[in-house]
């Protein structure tokens, strides 16, 4: 069984979403709800997964005030998730006050999201930053340590410097993976292999595993590369 290979489950409907955890049956343990199904399904889907006994990463990206964004880690950790996220740029009074809302939840992870994996350097001064992508993952990395995160979300790009400059045991969890044959929006991407080399603990993938012909194989091709890594 295999928990660092995380599967987006990008559907709109909980049937299409099940049937795929069907699919891929025992040895996919982790899946990623995010606002697509949520806000289609509501949160009975991340229920009947944690009921299945899978893993739930609940994506939530919340960017809000340090009470609502309390609020809503606390749900999800009610739900039973497992990982759940909130924008870094939210600020250390965001970041501490999830991290405080997750502590009567031990098996809950607050990730901090540094930039999404669609954006590149170029995008970045439109949004008021005068940064390259790395500086701002770097800055926002260094923010959620010291809040006390329990780990960050960023490319597997950045993943390499990050993996030497963080606390132990922070996860690093990389969205933006290809597999062979698999193209999207993504802008910083990565191979499962590049990934775990940069030293990410945990890889998100969707399209490339849910859109291929048999995303039996293509998970299992992921996951064997991720056998070895550090958060295994
Ligand atoms: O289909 P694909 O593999 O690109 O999906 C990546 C998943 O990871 C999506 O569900 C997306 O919301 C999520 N994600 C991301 N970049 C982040 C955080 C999450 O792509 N920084």
């Amino acid at each position: 069984m295999n928990s660092t290979v995380i599967i987006a489950l990008d559907f709109p409907t909980k049937s299409e979403a099940m049937a795929l955890v069907d699919t891929l049956g025992p040895e996919c343990q982790f899946y990623k709800v995010g606002l697509q199904l949520l806000t289609e399904e509501g949160p009975s889907v991340v229920r009947d997964l944690v009921a299945m006994g899978k893993q739930v990463f609940l994506d939530l990206k919340v960017h809000e005030i340090p009470n609502s964004v309390a609020g809503a880690v606390a749900a999800a950790g009610k739900l039973g998730a497992s990982m759940v996220t909130v924008h870094a740029s939210g600020g250390s009074a965001v970041l501490r006050a999830a991290v405080r809302a997750a502590v009567p939840f031990p098996g809950l992870k607050v990730l901090a999201l540094t930039v999404i994996t669609s954006l590149s350097d170029s995008d970045l001064p439109e949004i008021g930053l005068p940064a390259s992508v790395r500086q701002q993952v770097e800055r926002l990395a260094h923010l959620a340590a010291r809040c006390g995160c329990h780990g960050v979300v960023t490319s597997a790009l950045e993943a390499e410097y990050l993996s030497q400059a963080l606390p132990t045991g922070m996860l690093i969890v990389t969205p933006g993976i290809q597999l062979p044959g698999s193209t999207n929006d993504q802008v910083r991407v990565a191979t499962p292999e590049t990934a775990r080399k940069n030293g990410a603990t945990h890889i998100v993938v969707g399209r490339a595993v849910t859109q291929a012909e048999s995303p039996t194989l293509a998970f299992k091709l992921a996951a064997q590369v991720m056998a070895g890594a550090r958060g295994a």
